[in-house]
């Protein structure tokens, strides 16, 4: 067995105050709006490997499929000896690339979510006697501070998470990866990219009702940290496509009017029949878009790989001199 570290850079505190930020900033504002990533507690994270698996849901599939098909041949463009893993969960998307990855030496799974990182990285240590892994706790939209593993770096941000960030907070982003990459190293981008909106929107709104089902645990995560009572169905789940900025839009619809109490803010929240609240963005990307982020944040898109539909896209980008 080899060995596995963890460390921790977020605690409970940090991640409590955090949420009530969130919450108070934005449920305050209008229209309202929540953050994505506290749709991912224990039953989030169940609710999303399940959507993983459903007949709409494409975008994993078509990840696994390129990956599959491509991981020798991004091992051999980046050569790495340590793989950093952002938004790692269950490490599942990286199989193929730990196989195709002779040299490596360490993998650096990181992720908000700590049960999560335990349970994949003991298991990958076990499992992969020769690899070191070397868990992370953290938050991979604020600035990482990564071990000291050899070179080269192969930075890895999958599944198509990106889309979850804004214009702005993607630019902040890519700007802090480039700052991690030295010469030689290289970061691998997975993005789910623009088709047809009835495609797009079956996928964020599947006939058994899975999606509904994820969307409305957040306020089910409200009421269990913040002691609020929202009635999940006295809300409707709502997937919209923004044509504008490309991107999917998941929303809580109020069936009605209704006032919400969340004590431990000190703050009572009004819904107007029909007032819905944005809890996630889903952007979906162009190659010459996405290069052209990339550029601006001081990388370069050297290669580039789709599915045969052209519903996926995964980008190898180095940091430009
Ligand atoms: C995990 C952020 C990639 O945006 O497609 C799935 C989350 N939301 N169904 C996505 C999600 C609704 C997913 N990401």
């Amino acid at each position: 067995m080899s060995p596995f570290r963890l460390t921790r850079t977020l605690n409970d505190d940090t991640l409590d105050a955090a949420l009530r930020h969130d919450v108070l900033h934005g449920l305050g504002s209008t229209p309202k709006t929540l953050p994505p990533k506290w749709l991912y507690d224990a039953r989030g994270s169940e609710l999303f490997e399940m959507i993983t698996c459903l007949p709409e849901y494409y975008p994993t599939r078509d990840e696994r499929e390129l990956l599959r098909t491509h991981a020798p041949g991004i091992a051999a463009e980046a050569g790495a000896r340590t793989l950093i893993e952002l938004g790692s969960g269950s490490s599942e998307k990286t199989q193929h690339l730990l196989d195709a990855l002779p040299d490596l030496h360490t993998y650096v799974p990181v992720d908000v979510s700590d049960s999560a990182l335990d349970q994949a990285g003991r298991a990958l240590a076990r499992e992969r006697p020769r690899l070191a892994v070397h868990a992370l706790v953290a938050d991979f939209t604020r600035t990482l501070d990564l071990p000291d593993t050899p070179g080269p770096r192969l930075l890895v941000f999958l599944g198509g998470t990106i889309g979850n960030l804004t214009p702005a907070e993607r630019a902040e982003f890519l700007t802090s990866v480039r700052s991690l990459l030295g010469p030689g190293d290289a970061f691998l981008l997975g993005m789910d990219l623009v088709k047809d909106a009835s495609v797009l929107v079956a996928a964020y709104d599947d006939a058994a009702g899975v999606t509904a089902e994820f969307n409305k645990n957040l306020l089910a995560v409200l009421n269990r940290e913040l002691g609020a009572d929202f009635v999940p169905d006295a809300f409707a789940h709502v997937a919209r496509w923004n044509p504008a900025d490309e991107w999917i839009e998941m929303r809580l619809r109020s069936l009605t009017r209704q006032t919400v109490k969340i004590p431990s803010l000190g703050l009572t929240v009004d819904f107007a029949d029909g007032e819905e609240l944005r809890t996630e963005v889903s952007a979906k990307f162009r190659r010459p878009g996405i290069a052209r982020e990339l550029h601006q944040a001081g990388l370069q898109m050297d290669r580039w790989w789709t599915t045969d539909t052209s519903s996926y896209g995964i980008a190898l980008a180095r940091p430009l001199p």
